[in-house]
């Protein structure tokens, strides 16, 4: 299937879809790991699980986001999306010496976690523009890096929204709203970073952005392998924390309630943690 639609099968993920090799996923009391020895790693001593735990998904793909971005010192940073993944973007653009991060969703509760735990300027996109908002808070350049973790699953406002949603029900093209926004407010010879997951194709992409305001775009399934180790060096200095994610832990037998809530963002729910 992934050579068929990509031209090459990238790897296997665990958890993940059939392209990419219909593993089981881990949400099990035991898996058995396959090719451990490089597969595993070892948590430090002063790491708890609730910390640890992030380090598999959110935290690597957060700061795999803000490192393909070639942050700066100094640099503004824009995310959107406030979900795991986005705030660990924002904690990791600051890691990496961005001055300013904002960050954009639509969900309050979020906003609040990116502006206090993240260091986040909150811009929810339900109540400003977001183009509008970016262009005058940076005098009118734009972010220097912007990045996506929202992916194939946004939602929006206006007739860019209108026209995926339409087109994703005859499945000729995935939602990329937030994407076209990254691209369409990204300062010129800026970077775009993608971490948001598409999957196939996606209509109306805004080439003519990116071309003639010589953007650099960056993408990939996170690289858990390159980044882990660093990252426990991050959290037990204590620059990077993932904590506040857990928003609500549970037992293994209630993983369908976890997944409701997580999917449709009921209650708050940031990440959902089964304790088998
Ligand atoms: N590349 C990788 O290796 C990798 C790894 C893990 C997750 N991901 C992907 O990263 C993305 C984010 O993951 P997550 O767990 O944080 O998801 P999430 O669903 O918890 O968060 C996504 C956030 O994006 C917000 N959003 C939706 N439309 C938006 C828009 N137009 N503008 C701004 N924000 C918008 C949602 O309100 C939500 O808060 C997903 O696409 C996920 O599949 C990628």
């Amino acid at each position: 299937m992934a050579e068929a639609v990509w031209g090459h099968s990238p790897a296997g993920i665990i958890g993940y879809s059939h392209a990419l090799g219909g593993w089981a996923g881990s949400h099990a009391s035991f898996i058995r790991v396959p090719f451990a020895d490089v597969n595993v790693f070892k948590v430090p001593e002063g790491i708890p699980d609730e910390k640890a735990l992030f380090v598999s998904d959110a935290c690597p793909t957060g700061f795999m986001g803000a490192d393909l971005a070639g942050i700066q010192s100094g640099d503004i940073v824009a995310v959107w999306g406030c979900g795991g993944v986005g705030q660990m973007a924002m904690q990791s653009a600051r890691i990496l010496g961005a001055e300013r991060v904002f960050a954009i969703d639509r969900f309050p509760e979020r906003l609040r976690m990116a502006s206090e735990h993240c260091g986040a300027e909150a811009l929810n996109y339900e109540e400003v523009d977001i183009p509008e908002a970016l262009t005058e808070l940076t005098g009118g350049r734009g972010p220097d890096r912007c990045i996506d973790c929202v992916g194939m699953e946004a939602h929006g406002m206006g007739v860019g929204y209108l026209y995926d949603l339409a087109k994703q029900q005859a499945l000729l093209t995935e939602r990329i709203v937030a994407l076209r926004e990254a691209i369409r407010c990204c300062r010129k010879g800026g970077t775009v970073s993608v971490m948001g997951v598409y999957g196939a194709f996606v209509d109306k992409f805004p080439m003519g952005a990116v071309v003639n305001k010589a953007l650099t775009i960056r993408s990939g399934q996170q690289h858990g392998q390159r980044y882990v180790d660093r990252l426990f060096g991050h959290i037990e200095r204590g620059e990077m924390d993932p904590s506040h994610l857990l928003t609500h832990p549970m037992s293994l037998e209630q993983g369908p309630r976890g997944y409701d809530l997580f999917k449709n963002k009921k209650e708050g729910c940031v990440r959902a943690v089964f304790t088998p």
